[in-house]
C-alpha cells in the first residue's frame, strides 16, 4: 500500500509520497462546475481562475482556518491531488498521515478524516500539527524535556508545549497570515482608493512586511483600479505604512505565546527557557518575527530550517515511524 502524509493547509495543500517524497504543494482552492457539481481543476489551475470566471464556475477555498467549511469541495479536491500524486494507482487507497490544527473540535477532526477516506484512502491517522511541525524541525518530542513550537500559517496560529511526545499546553488562534493580505488590501483601499489583486497584496506583504520597524524605510510600487475613476493607477507604499497594518496581528502572536507559556508547568517552562523557542510555518518567515518575539517573551526564539516544510516533514516521518510515534497519532 502507498504512504501519504497530507498537510492539509489554509492556504495550501502538500503532499509527500513514500515513492518521491514532497511531491506536491499548492494552494487549497478548487474550481466547480455549478451545475453539474464536476471538479475542473484544484491548486495552481484553479487559482489562476480566481477572479477571473463566470458563473457556471464556482472557486472554492474549502479549508478556513484549518477547518473543513465546505465538505464537497474539499473531498473533490483531495481528490484532484491525490490523483496527481499517485497516477493510476490511486485505486488501490493509500495509508495516509493527515495534519489537523490543534484548535479543531472533535467534530472537525472527524470531517478531515471522512474526506480524505471518501477522497480515496484506505487509512488515515491523524497527527496536530504542532506534533507535526516539531518533529519536521528535528525536535527530539518523545524526549521528557519541554520544546516550544509555534507554528503560524495563513489562517491559523498555534503555540503548544511539548514533552514526552504530547501536547502538554497549547493555545490556537483561528487566524493567520491571510489576515495580513485583507488588512493590507483594506488599508490600499481606505488610503489610496486603490484596489489590488490578492497576488500584488501578497507580494507587498511579502516584500515590505516586518516585524520591527526597520531602520531605513523601503517603499515598492503597486498597481491596481482606481476606486474612483476605474482607471489603472499605481502608487508607491512603504515598509513603515504595512508595518501599522501588520502589528495588530504580532500583538495577538505574542498573546498566544504567553498564554501558553502560563498554562506549562514550571519544570517545562525552564526548559524552555533553555532550549528556546523554535517558529515554523510559511508565515513565520515574516521578516525579523523572531527579533520581534524573543525581545518580548525574555526567551530566545528561533525560525526552524525550511519553515514551510516542517509539518508535512514531520507528519512523513511520522507515519514511516508509526511505533516510535504511536502516543502522538490519532
Ligand atoms: N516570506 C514570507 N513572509 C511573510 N509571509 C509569508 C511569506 N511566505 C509565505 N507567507 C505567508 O504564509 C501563509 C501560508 O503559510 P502556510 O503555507 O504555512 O499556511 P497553511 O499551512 O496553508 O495554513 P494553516 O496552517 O494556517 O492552515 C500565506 O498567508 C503566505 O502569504
Ligand atoms: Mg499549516
Amino acid at each position: 500500500m502507498r504512504k501519504l502524509a497530507i498537510d492539509l493547509g489554509t492556504s495550501n495543500c502538500t503532499i509527500w509520497s513514500d515513492n518521491e517524497g514532497k511531491s506536491l504543494s499548492e494552494p487549497s482552492v478548487v474550481a466547480i462546475e455549478a451545475e453539474s457539481r464536476r471538479v475542473v481543476a484544484a491548486g495552481n489551475e484553479a487559482k489562476k481562475m480566481e477572479g477571473k470566471t463566470s458563473e457556471y464556475l464556482e472557486i472554492i477555498r474549502p479549508i478556513e482556518s484549518g477547518a473543513i467549511v465546505d465538505y464537497e469541495a474539499a473531498v473533490g479536491m483531495i481528490k484532484w491531488f491525490l490523483r496527481q500524486v499517485m497516477g493510476l494507482t490511486w485505486i488501490i487507497g493509500p495509508e495516509v498521515m493527515v495534519t489537523v490544527a490543534s484548535g479543531l473540535t472533535q467534530v472537525e477532526q472527524r470531517a478531515v478524516m471522512d474526506a480524505v477516506l471518501e477522497a480515496g484512502a484506505r487509512k488515515v491517522y491523524l497527527i496536530d500539527t504542532p506534533i507535526a511541525a516539531a518533529i519536521g524541525a528535528k525536535i527530539p518530542i518523545v524526549e521528557t524535556f519541554g520544546n516550544m513550537i509555534v507554528n503560524v500559517g495563513g489562517g491559523v496560529t498555534e503555540a503548544a508545549v511539548i514533552a514526552s511526545g504530547g501536547v502538554v499546553a497549547s493555545r490556537c488562534i483561528r487566524g493567520g497570515s491571510s489576515r495580513l493580505d485583507e488588512s493590507i488590501e483594506e488599508y490600499l483601499k481606505k488610503k489610496y482608493a486603490l484596489a489590488v489583486g490578492e497576488q500584488s497584496v501578497e507580494a507587498v506583504k511579502i516584500k515590505l512586511g516586518t516585524a520591527v520597524k526597520l531602520k531605513k524605510n523601503e517603499v515598492m510600487t503597486v498597481g491596481g483600479r482606481d476606486l474612483v475613476y476605474g482607471l489603472p493607477k499605481s502608487i508607491e507604499i512603504s515598509a513603515e505604512e504595512i508595518f501599522e497594518v501588520v502589528r495588530p496581528m504580532l500583538d495577538e502572536v505574542i498573546l498566544v505565546i504567553r498564554e501558553t507559556l502560563q498554562m506549562t508547568p514550571p519544570e517545562l517552562v525552564a526548559d524552555i527557557a533553555d532550549r528556546g523557542i523554535v517558529l515554523t510555518g510559511a508565515a513565520a518567515k515574516l521578516r525579523s518575527l523572531p527579533l520581534l518575539l524573543t525581545r518580548e517573551i525574555g526567551v530566545s526564539v528561533h525560525l526552524s530550517l525550511e519553515p514551510e516544510n516542517c509539518v508535512i516533514k514531520g507528519a512523513a516521518m511520522a507515519l514511516e515511524n508509526l511505533e516510535i510515534y504511536r502516543r502522538s497519532i490519532k
